[in-house]
């Protein structure tokens, strides 16, 4: 059952999960303590995000009179820290009112723990089944329920770059495969700047399924996680070729910086190109840097890789009805795009128009409709948070060592405790 489950939200996109009906018991949280408080416990802290969260608050500041936002938030990109700090809080039963999940296994870790309410009623009576389309309804349904509401859609990979910095090393157009970024690359080698800016262990990671969509192309790539792709299949081995040779053109560092502090190297024009999810659309924004441009990982295609924050009403919740008020406002039109314009993502919803957005989820916005999707494990669409440790485990080893057969060990390894039902 738990493999059946998994792999059914890593084996798809959002569009095209097999159907399952909804239906809820309405179970509530909460202790009775009559709090007007709601503890909101993301990992965005700075920039960008903390500039979409703030576009959220405002929203349910309206929607919410009377109940207060409580900011529980952990620094740390991709919930480094947060996810730790999150995970004793829930075993001690100190749960804040609501936390940011990734849809999809990351979820489920959740769900499978008993750790979230089912919240299936409130989406009929907020409209929201007719709100977002039918595959991420599907795919957010577990065994007829479901769990959590959907604030986004965001693409991991998308290369970012300082533009000045690509064309005074005579980078005239985006590269397309491998072959054109490793010109590109060398092309700006040879100016003495870092080539390609990267970060600590789930930065690699992100970069590396990168590569492995190109290596395997998108179907092989969402059979690493569903498991119908064995890690042992010579894409991947190919995948691991191409993303050492790509490691030579990183800075030294990497193991020690965050996805922001690699950013900063675009922007301050030491380095050319960084592979980022398109957060870093919104955090450029919001840190004022223009000159910037974007397209999808070279050799990627059309192929959109995803990942979607939602939040949550967890068991014992101390205000669960102000936590419900936040939800409601998460899924809402207002709050949607409050948060989505502020934070790099399209909306999950519908019925947003393009045209309120800036020009880089325009773009986003038409990918989304055409564009294979395939999940992302680095930022838990595709693997469970026991999967994407050990991956970030076996990327973060590899970033000292080089040692291609350790890295193969260690992610058949992970795909065979995790992949599979305990
Ligand atoms: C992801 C999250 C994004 C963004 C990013 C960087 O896991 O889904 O919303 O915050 O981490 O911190």
């Amino acid at each position: 059952m738990r493999f059946t489950r998994r792999a059914a939200v890593a084996a798809v996109g959002i569009a095209a999960l097999l159907t399952a009906g909804a239906c809820g018991s309405g179970d509530e949280g909460g202790d009775g303590s009559g709090s007007t408080k709601v503890e909101v416990f993301t990992w965005w802290a700075d920039g960008g995000e903390k500039a979409g969260l703030d576009g959220l608050v405002s929203a349910f500041g309206t929607a919410c009179a009377g109940q207060t936002f409580e900011n529980g938030a952990v620094a740390g990109g991709a919930g480094a820290n947060a996810k730790s700090v999150l995970a004793s809080r829930l075993q001690q039963n100190d749960p804040p009112d609501t936390f940011q999940a990734h849809a999809g296994a990351e979820l489920l870790d959740y769900i499978d723990a008993g750790q979230v309410e089912d919240i299936s009623a409130d989406y009929d009576s907020w409209g929201l089944k007719q709100a977002f389309p039918q595959g991420l309804i599907d795919n957010l349904t577990v065994d007829g329920k479901i769990y959590s509401v959907p604030a986004n859609i965001h693409r991991a990979n998308v290369v970012w770059s300082n533009k000045k910095v690509t064309a005074a090393a005579g980078i005239t157009t985006d590269p397309k495969d491998l072959t054109e970024f490793f010109a590109a690359l060398d092309k700006l080698k040879t100016k003495g700047v870092t080539p390609l800016a990267i970060g600590k262990d789930w930065t690699q990671l992100m970069l590396f399924e990168s590569v492995l969509i190109t290596d395997l192309g998108p179907e092989k790539f969402t059979g690493l996680w569903n498991g119908t792709t064995p890690w042992t299949d010579p894409g991947v081995a190919k995948g691991i070729a191409d993303f050492k040779r790509l490691l030579t053109y990183t800075n030294k560092d990497r193991d020690a910086l965050d996805w922001t502090d690699a950013e900063k190297l675009v922007m301050d024009g030491k380095a050319g190109y960084q592979l980022m999810g398109d957060w870093e659309a919104a955090d450029l924004d919001a840190k004022g840097f223009k000159d910037y441009g974007f397209f999808t990982f070279p050799g990627n295609g059309t192929t959109f890789q995803w990942l979607a924050d939602s939040f949550v009403l967890p068991k014992g919740a101390k205000n669960a009805e102000g936590t419900k008020c936040w939800l409601k406002t998460v899924g809402s039109a207002e709050g949607q795009k409050a948060f989505n314009t502020k934070k790099g993502s399209i909306p999950a919803r519908t019925d947003a128009a393009p045209a309120d957005y800036p020009k880089y989820q325009q773009a986003a916005m038409a990918d989304w409709k055409s564009a294979k999707q395939v999940p992302s494990c680095a930022h838990g669409a595709g693997c469970s948070q026991g999967w994407q440790g050990a991956a970030n485990s076996a990327l973060g080893a590899y970033s000292t060592k080089q040692d291609d057969a350790a890295l193969t060990k260690a992610l058949v390894a992970a795909a065979e405790q995790f992949g599979k039902k305990k």
